[in-house]
């Protein structure tokens, strides 16, 4: 908890909220230079409410929620959620993302540190894939304690999310597997 914003659960109730916050939160790309937009495919998959429901009612789910203040109700600005792979032993982020009023406050960070603290408390690992070039992405993930994967320890679940990745016209090249070890200190 901070003094603007705390980090809870999500709830099936906020499912509904997630998907436009994550396509909304896509809007800082549109800063990244053009070279690296016109490698963008021109339709990015977005997480649809099936896909928070199942990561909430897995409890996989959390969302960053700001406080109320002057007459506004608190507000969902936050979330982050991932998936069990048990041949990794490792929770793979799935999604990360902060609305665009509400970024460059920290919130991307304490998101990741709540599912740090919550991975380092069941002795397992987190893991995801992401875009090495982007400053808010492989960049900052670094920064949290995140290394960089290659090939042979790439996971074969680590390979097969950039195949899928590739298969919707993202570049290969572009992306990057990371893993944090949870017996890293935090
Ligand atoms: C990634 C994201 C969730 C970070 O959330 P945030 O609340 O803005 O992040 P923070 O304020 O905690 O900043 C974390 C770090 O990200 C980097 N960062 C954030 N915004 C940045 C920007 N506009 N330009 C450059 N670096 C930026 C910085 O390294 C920053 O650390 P610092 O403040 O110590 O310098 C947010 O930028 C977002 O929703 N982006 C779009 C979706 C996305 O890329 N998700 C991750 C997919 S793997």
């Amino acid at each position: 908890m901070t003094d603007h914003f705390s980090i809870r659960l999500a709830t099936q109730e906020d499912a509904a909220l997630l998907p436009q916050l994550e396509d909304d939160a896509g809007s800082l790309f549109a800063t990244m230079p053009l070279d690296f937009l016109q490698r963008l495919p021109a339709e990015i998959p977005f997480g649809d409410v099936a896909f928070y429901h199942q990561r909430i009612a897995q409890q996989l789910c959390w969302v960053a929620q700001r406080h109320a203040s002057k007459g506004q109700s608190p507000q969902v600005v936050g979330v982050i959620c991932a998936d069990w792979v048990l041949e990794d032993k490792a929770y793979y982020i799935a999604e990360l993302s902060v609305a665009p009023l509400a970024q460059g406050q920290g919130i991307g960070r304490a998101l990741v540190s709540h599912m740090q603290c919550f991975a380092k408390e069941k002795g397992v690992d987190l893991t995801l894939t992401t875009f090495r070039e982007v400053p808010w992405n492989a960049p900052f993930y670094r920064s949290c304690g995140f290394v960089e994967l290659s090939a042979p320890v790439i996971t074969p679940f680590l390979e097969e999310r950039l195949s899928e990745q590739a298969s919707h016209g993202f570049l290969r090249d572009d992306r990057c597997a990371m893993r944090w070890s949870f017996a890293t200190s935090i």
